[in-house]
């Protein structure tokens, strides 16, 4: 939970901001709300208010003590975890850039303390997006460490197509909480790193419609996806068939047999710092599929022949080089430490996480993080928990 300024400017994209006010809220943050005096035109302060549950900040409040706040732009800056300004106007972009001080709102984001991470959502008309003046701007911002989101494309209010519009609440909030981490967490070892994830299961076709597949829901290679994207990783998710919601942030690419996974796999290997093999992989496939549906016929018994699906971590571990850390799962219903211990030294793994039958498709898991060098450590939590718990113990 973070204590969160949201900065409302004038642009035309103002009318969704209550959608990011409720996105905050829904995630469990503190949020107080900033509007200039054009946005109001755009987007009602009794909106903001009753789904702020609370008043919110305006231009006419900007030298009024009328509130229990003394001196708003100084006492909000200093109550605030991170400023989020969405939208944000060229004209408000500019005033931060140069340090102007003429609105409540960009005199607060001039009175902010610099360890507090500042997250700009530009969102204008696309000339004016690309106008040297505006990206000089960004230029400035950025090289403060404001983060700034990149505007979607499409249909924009004047009329044209280009790129300028604001991002979907939902990217805002997760830009939010990634800024927040990133400027909380100075020493982050995972800011920059390749991270290749394999999740979901795979399924293999025995004709047109039908699969053999397994009950993964890839729930634990999202929740390793999203926390290295947090950690200001880059991650490719390679991910098979799953029940999860799209992972922000993340490249994925999807598979559906195994020879898919392992393909995609290969083609990204080179490139990946580190490789996770959570993927629930069939470990058989059906040697002839039928072109066409298989129809039931007067026998009673259907025979297919399956043969062996490579071993994705396994082809992982000959590939590795120096350097690249392969992390892999181990699902054990006996002997769970001893067998985990053999598949990581067979697989050629520098880190396996073993967990039992209660991990499948639950959003909770209870593991055993060992690493090759023989250190063993305990994890119970949410699949987040677990992915930050394996994050925290990587080097
Ligand atoms: O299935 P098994 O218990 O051997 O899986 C252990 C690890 O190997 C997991 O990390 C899994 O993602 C990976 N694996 C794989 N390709 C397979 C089978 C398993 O990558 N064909």
């Amino acid at each position: 939970m973070s204590k969160i300024l949201l900065g409302i400017s004038g642009g035309i994209a103002a009318y969704k901001s209550p959608e990011i006010l409720r996105a905050f809220i829904i995630a469990g943050h503190e949020v107080e709300v900033i509007l200039t005096e054009a946005a109001e035109q755009l987007v009602s302060p009794l909106a903001l208010a009753t789904l702020a549950g609370k008043k919110i900040w305006r231009q006419s409040d900007f030298l009024s003590t009328e509130y229990g706040w003394k001196i708003p732009h100084i006492s909000l800056s200093k109550w605030a975890d991170v400023l989020v300004i969405a939208p944000c106007t060229a004209e408000t972009m500019s005033g931060i850039a140069r340090g102007r001080a003429e609105s409540l709102l960009t005199a607060t984001a001039l009175a902010l303390p610099e360890h507090i991470p500042v997250v700009v959502c530009p969102a204008m008309n696309s000339a004016m997006l690309s106008n040297a003046a505006t990206v000089e701007n960004m230029k400035i911002l950025s090289q403060r460490g404001v983060f700034i989101t990149e505007p979607d494309s499409g249909m924009l209010a004047c009329g044209t197509e280009g790129k300028g519009r604001l991002p979907p609440p939902e990217a805002i909030l997760e830009e939010t909480e990634r800024a927040i981490y990133e400027k909380s967490n100075m020493t982050n070892a995972m800011r920059g790193k390749k991270v290749l994830i394999t999740a979901g299961a795979t399924q293999e076709y025995i004709d047109p419609v039908r699969f053999i597949s397994n009950k993964s829901s890839g729930k634990m290679g999202a929740a390793l996806a999203k926390t290295a994207w947090r950690r200001g990783a880059q991650v490719k998710f390679i991910l098979g068939a799953h029940s999860i919601p799209p992972v922000y942030g993340v490249e994925t690419i999807d598979v559906i047999s195994a020879n898919d996974m392992l393909k995609a796999v290969l083609e990204n290997l080179e490139w990946a710092d580190i490789i996770v093999a959570s993927a629930a992989v069939s470990d058989y496939r059906a040697e002839a599929p039928s072109v066409l549906k298989i129809k039931r016929e007067e026998k009673s018994v259907l025979s297919i022949s399956f043969i062996e699906n490579p071993d994705i971590a396994f082809e992982i571990g000959k590939l590795k080089h120096d350097g690249q850390i392969l992390v892999g799962f181990a699902l054990e219903t006996n002997d769970m430490i001893k067998n985990a211990i053999s598949k990581m030294e067979r697989k050629n793994m520098d880190v396996i996480i073993v967990n039992g039958l209660a991990a499948l498709g639950s959003d909770a898991n209870d593991v055993a993080i060992i690493r090759r060098s023989g250190s063993e450590s305990s994890f119970a939590g949410s699949k987040e928990d677990i992915a930050n718990g394996l994050w925290d113990e990587l080097p």
